[in-house]
């Protein structure tokens, strides 16, 4: 019998526990209203996208940070529905558990409802997501009141909002003093045009905590304190792949350049000194 091998990057089966049930929208709302909190990353890819459903992050976001954690742009602004749909695609692909969230780029959603909805319409066609996420507040009402109301699951993202960062000034928190009841509105308008979950951005601790309260459906947070439903993160900024200065709001859970920097040098010192491949690696 000839040898088998697997092909490179064979895209094993992901292993692990059985598949466990599929996180929908209404057991984040379950949660909340138990009192138990859920996590959120980001995923661009297989591998990542198996690791995180393995480990029971709940809900995974194809976000339009794609742009500057994958694409290599400055911000998240330049990146396309095109591009986005093939990392969603193998996003919901991987994963057997996780709430799978799809980003609507800049400038694919904002013209009108009708266009919000035919490009919902291909994140959950073409790439199999099983809900979007789009920018904004009582201005977006009508985006996510279409899109649910034609079946698609919205997840609103208030604060800062970084598809607008031109207009807001830059990086900065958002609802400070007299501010923050605007953040409450945006919340409140979200949940009524029938948005099931809504992410905050860089919004004061307390603000958050109001908006957490006055609110059924579940709030999810980053750089908003700890009285949010849920966390999320950028996965690169969580587990030390990107360097550079990080937000305040980042907790480093590990580091993984520096596992694959010294991972690739012994590769490649190994490679000179002809160490690598060895008999064991030989046919
Ligand atoms: O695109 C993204 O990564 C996001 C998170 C920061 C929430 O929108």
């Amino acid at each position: 019998m000839s040898e088998e091998t697997a092909p490179y990057g064979t895209g094993a089966a992901p292993s692990g526990p059985p598949a466990r049930k599929r996180i929908r929208t209404h057991h984040l709302r379950e949660m909340k209203q138990a009192g138990e909190r859920f996590a959120m990353l980001t995923a661009y890819e297989q591998y990542a996208a198996q690791v995180f459903d393995e480990a029971g992050v709940e809900v995974l976001l194809v976000g339009d940070s794609a742009s500057n954690n994958v694409f290599g742009n400055e911000t998240s602004l330049p990146v396309t529905v095109d591009e986005l749909i093939p990392l969603a695609r193998a996003v919901a692909r991987s994963v057997r558990r996780a709430l799978v969230v799809a980003d609507l780029p800049f400038g694919s959603y904002q013209a009108s409802p009708e266009q919000a909805y035919l490009t919902a319409v291909r994140f959950m066609k073409e790439a199999g997501a099983h809900a979007v996420k789009l920018e904004g507040g009582v201005e977006m009402a009508p985006q996510v009141r279409k899109l649910t109301e034609g079946g698609i699951p919205v997840m609103a993202h208030i604060g800062f909002t970084p598809q607008s960062e031109h207009n807001l000034g830059g990086y900065r928190v958002q609802g400070r003093g007299e501010a923050a009841k605007k953040v409450v509105e945006e919340a409140l308008a979200m949940e009524d045009a029938g948005a099931f979950a809504v992410v905050m951005e860089m919004v004061p601790g307390d603000v958050a905590a109001e908006v957490t309260a006055a609110v059924s459906i579940p709030t999810i947070g980053i750089g908003a304190g700890s009285r949010c439903d849920g966390q999320v993160l950028v996965w690169q900024d969580a587990f030390g792949l990107r360097t550079g200065r990080m937000p305040r709001f980042v907790k480093q859970y590990a580091d993984l350049r520096g596992v694959l920097l010294q991972a690739a040098r012994d590769y490649a010192d190994d490679v000179r000194a002809g160490t690598f491949p060895g008999p064991e690696h030989t046919f």
